[in-house]
């Protein structure tokens, strides 16, 4: 039976935002009265926690971008299996903070994995579920790097891919922006230069017009 929810993932490189987005999408989808599954990759499930730490802690992390990619790739089987499908039988609505695209761009751009490789982990891992709306918010490798720096993580040390070279970013954003072109009628990009309310306005304007029945085009249910 295909699955009747609707699933909206959100991409882009560190430091870009989209974790706010999500969160916030999440939050005013729920006061207006639909049911939502927020959740994130990598770690949306118990086993999924464990691969998120072996994946981004320095030192534990896999040197070859083969076995960092089948890890990513397992923890996403694992996450669609017992998280999102069946959440989208349930006719929920699934907001995930990075899905497929984050393989395509990291391991594929960023680490320069062929794209043969990269999709068939994908689809191994998938079975060829992909979110119906995709927002990608694009920023400048530079601009994401001050952020991150301006404002570090309070809860722990920068992640392993935080610490990565500029050039390695510049390649991941490249990689989303071609995936964005390939797929137009998924990937929205946004800017996330934008105050995050505007951004959070457009991602709501998206998705309201998408669900049946439609809800209304206005950003009154922003934060
Ligand atoms: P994320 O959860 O966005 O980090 P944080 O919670 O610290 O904001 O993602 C963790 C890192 O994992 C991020 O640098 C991107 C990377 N990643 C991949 O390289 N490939 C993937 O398939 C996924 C899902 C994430």
């Amino acid at each position: 039976m295909a699955p009747s929810g609707l699933f909206i993932s959100f991409e882009g490189i560190d430091g870009c935002g989209k974790t706010t987005q999500t969160a916030w999408l999440a939050d005013a989808l729920e006061r207006a009265g639909r049911q939502v599954v927020k959740t994130q990759e990598p770690g949306g499930t118990l086993i999924g926690r464990r691969l998120r730490d072996l994946l981004l802690t320095d030192g534990a992390a896999p040197r070859a971008p083969q076995t960092e990619a089948l890890l990513f790739a397992a923890d996403r089987a694992q996450h669609v299996a017992e998280v999102i499908r069946p959440a989208l039988e349930r006719g929920d609505i699934v907001v995930c903070d990075r899905f497929t695209d984050s393989t395509r761009a990291y391991q594929g751009g960023g680490r320069r994995l062929p794209s043969d490789f990269v999709e068939t982990v994908i689809g191994v891992a998938t079975g060829g579920l992909e979110p119906r709306l995709t927002f990608l918010l694009d920023l400048p490798a530079d601009v994401a790097r001050a952020r991150l720096t301006q404002h570090p993580r309070r809860e722990r040390a920068a992640d392993r891919f935080e610490t990565e070279e500029p050039a390695f970013y510049e390649r991941v954003r490249a990689a989303f922006l071609d995936l964005a072109r390939a797929h137009p009628a998924r990937v929205r990009v946004l800017d996330a230069a934008q105050p995050p309310d505007a951004i959070h306005a457009l991602v709501w304007n998206a998705v309201a017009a998408r669900l049946s029945p439609p809800l209304p085009q206005a950003s009154s249910l922003a934060p």
